[in-house]
């Protein structure tokens, strides 16, 4: 099939990629010039595994190409995708101005029939508002559709060639019948409903799983307390096949350009019709704090944090990409400086994404992780980056001022840890300091 995708960002661009991997004809465009002539040239505008090997090959087998012309792109192709990015206003609404312009674009630029199909995360009702958009700059016929997208950074490739399902959203069989047939080559498990239902799928399932994650971090911290051990609490209850046992990873909480917008947006959504969310309102506001359990270890370790200088290896909201937006280390570091302790910060792929939203005299850039660790007071562990699991634990408690290391996201075994004579903090793991005496005392 001949395809348009509108938007080079994140979901355009690994989207249409491996629709071109799986065989189709893909135009991807972007409104850059300057990314668009980066992609031209081979280069990839973000970080993420496999996606130049596979923009490398499909440019090459002449399947896929970049484009800043939306009008060629739309007039060559019998499906266009919108991916165009829907940030948070500050309300916590989505911006759909991206979109509109988009929309406007495409409807401006139809030659004849095709499918329009939205794989941008919206509210619900919004690719009506689209179809509306496209009638007002068209006199051609065209289909309107819904095909959420739930690839995770860092894994994109993976989660889109080999997905868990496809949710299609669209009023008209024969568009439903044609983006099956697109969709067949990646799995059988194709969902087919009404557009509204597909728009709430995809904020209901970003909305279940931040949930699944900030009960786990409560259920962390209430192990600290009470002396039982979060990992072993959520592989026990993951077991059962009703719960499963995937996002009950116990840390700082989640990140990125995902959870923290569609989260925000779906309790607006809710507000908009009267309904207030009031369990996803506490769920962002578990998240918010849990990020400062690192700032509370520290004190407990080390007292006041001024002149204190404190390693943080992990810059990223998650390993394997270089994305920072929303990354508990920016406001973890932000606190830092505030209480006027020196940070010596090191990340594998991110740290000039992290600069441009956080700089200041008192961050050293480290290149190295034990350059970062080398004499600082404290180590804190944001990001789970697999380098991190492998260095040798007697040496960096050598190197470090005083052995004190927080682990936000529980990478290392506490029996390791407590052979390199570590002070260890990790995430709803004993550590007997952190047993609550009258919990203690209750219990005698
Ligand atoms: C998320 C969803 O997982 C995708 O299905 C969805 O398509 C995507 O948002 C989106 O809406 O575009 P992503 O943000 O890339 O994907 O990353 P995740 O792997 O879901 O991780 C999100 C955050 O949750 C990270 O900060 C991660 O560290 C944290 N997390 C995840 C935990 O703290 N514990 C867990 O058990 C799992």
């Amino acid at each position: 099939m001949k395809i348009a995708v509108i938007g080079t960002g994140y979901v355009g661009l690994v989207s249409g990629v491996c629709f071109s991997e799986i065989g189709n004809q893909v135009i991807c465009v972007d409104n850059n010039p300057s990314k668009v002539e980066m992609l031209e040239r081979g280069e990839v505008p973000i970080y993420e595994p496999g996606l130049k090997e596979l923009i490398d090959k499909n440019k090459t087998a002449g399947r896929l190409s970049f484009t800043f012309d939306t009008t060629y792109a739309v007039q060559n192709s019998d499906i266009v995708l919108l991916a165009v990015g829907t940030p948070s206003l500050p309300n916590g609404e989505a911006n759909l101005s991206y979109i509109e312009q988009a929309a406007k674009e495409v409807g401006t630029a139809l030659n004849g029939f095709k499918i329009i199909a939205t794989k941008s995360t919206v509210p619900v009702g919004t690719n009506e508002h689209i179809e509306r958009i496209i009638k007002l700059n068209s006199s051609h016929s065209f289909s309107i559709a819904s095909i959420p997208e739930f690839l995770r950074e860092g894994s994109a490739i993976h989660d889109t060639m080999n997905p868990d399902r496809i949710v299609l959203g669209s009023a008209n069989q024969e568009t439903l019948n044609t983006l099956i047939e697109l969709h067949k080559p990646l799995t059988s498990n194709i969902i087919t409903t009404d557009i509204r239902s597909a728009e709430m799928i995809k904020y209901a399932s970003n909305a279940f799983l931040a949930t699944k994650i900030s009960f786990i971090n409560e259920i962390a911290n209430i192990c600290e307390k009470v002396g039982a051990d979060v990992t072993r609490v959520a592989e026990g209850m993951g077991y059962d096949r009703r719960i499963g046992g995937s996002f009950l990873q116990a840390g700082i909480g989640y990140g990125g350009s995902c959870f923290p917008k569609d989260t925000q947006a779906l309790i607006q959504i809710a507000g908009n019709v009267d309904y207030e969310f009031k369990l996803l309102k506490s769920v962002v506001e578990v998240n918010k704090d849990q990020r400062f359990n690192i700032i509370r270890k520290l004190h407990d370790a080390l007292g006041s944090l001024s002149g204190k200088k404190i390693a943080i290896w992990g810059l990223a909201f998650k390993p394997n990409t270089d994305d920072v937006r929303d990354a508990p280390a920016i406001e973890i570091i932000q606190e830092l400086i505030k209480l006027g302790a020196k940070v010596n910060a090191y990340d594998p792929v991110a740290t000039a994404n992290f600069q441009r939203e956080v700089n200041h005299d008192h961050i050293y850039w480290c290149n190295d992780p034990l350059e970062a660790a080398m004499g600082s007071d404290a180590l804190c562990l944001l990001t789970e980056w697999p380098e991190f699991a492998e260095i040798e634990l007697p040496h960096l408690a050598s190197i470090l001022a005083r052995p004190v290391l927080i682990d936000g996201r529980n990478v290392y075994n506490p029996d390791k840890v407590k052979e390199a004579e570590f002070i260890y903090y990790s995430v709803g793991r004993p550590h007997s300091a952190n047993i609550s005496d009258s919990y203690t005392e209750a219990m005698s």
